[in-house]
């Protein structure tokens, strides 16, 4: 494609996701403020997206999940959006290795009323997952790319069966299927892609998505036993 072709897709794709999301989310005054504080203070714009996020929403209410962990908080909007799913007494767990992220996003969490059930811990996650115990409903892995197939094993200790791993960014503008590729963040993803094909207690599928976030996609791993 040409750069003016691209440019075209991409405002296509915008327009599309900006119809469903004035739609189906709307305005939202805890995610809308999320996103103007991580945006004043400077945080990468790479956030889900707001139908994506929702999602992630709607998958964590089908499985039921009173406990989710994430890995990658930035400044808590998919966070937000997981959160929104637990009853009141559940609990999510978010890893973020910046400490100006993670008070970002308590700030966030704190005015979107999801304090009392959410618990942000820095550090490098590779550090903060061994600490913690499972089981956990839903795992969503949102954070460094090369250490995915890491994040993943840790996923299958901390779960159990009937639980849902969620893997963001496996596509990354279609560098994965290249077998050749040597770019950390996609080798990450390929050996991600492995262990889904090859870990005989998950069963997996990929689906590839565009819109505000270009062309990406989510890996959805369920644990059978
Ligand atoms: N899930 C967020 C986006 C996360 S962006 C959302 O959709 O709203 C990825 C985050 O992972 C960044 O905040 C980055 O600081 C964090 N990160 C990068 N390396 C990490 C590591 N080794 N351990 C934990 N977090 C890490
Ligand atoms: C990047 C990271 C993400 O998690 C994402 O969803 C998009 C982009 C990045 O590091 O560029
Ligand atoms: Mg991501």
């Amino acid at each position: 494609m040409t750069g003016k072709d691209e440019r075209m897709t991409q405002e296509l794709w915008d327009a599309v996701d900006g119809y469903y999301s004035g739609l189906l989310v709307g305005e939202d005054e805890a995610l809308d403020a999320a996103l103007e504080a991580s945006d004043a203070a400077g945080l990468p714009q790479i956030a889900v997206s707001p139908n994506q996020g929702k999602l992630l929403n709607l998958l964590a209410r089908t499985r039921g999940a009173r406990r989710i962990l994430e890995v990658g908080t930035l400044g808590g909007y998919s966070t937000i959006w997981l959160a929104r799913a637990l009853p009141a007494d559940g609990q999510l767990i978010t890893l973020e290795y910046e400490q100006r992220h993670a008070e970002v996003a308590r700030a966030n969490l704190d005015r979107a009323g999801l304090a009392d059930r959410t618990e942000v811990r820095v550090g490098a996650a590779l550090e903060t997952l061994p600490t913690l115990d499972g089981p956990f409903d839903l795992v969503f892995i949102d954070a460094d790319k090369p250490n995915n197939p890491a994040y993943f094993r840790h996923a299958l200790r901390l779960t159990r069966p009937g639980s849902v791993i969620i893997v963001d960014n496996v596509v990354r503008g279609g560098r994965v299927a290249d077998p050749d590729a040597t770019d950390p963040a996609v080798v990450g993803t390929r050996e991600l892609a492995d262990l889904l094909a090859t870990e005989p207690t998950v069963d997996a599928s990929m689906i590839q998505t565009v819109g505000a976030k270009g062309y990406d996609g989510f890996a959805y791993a369920l644990v059978t036993s």
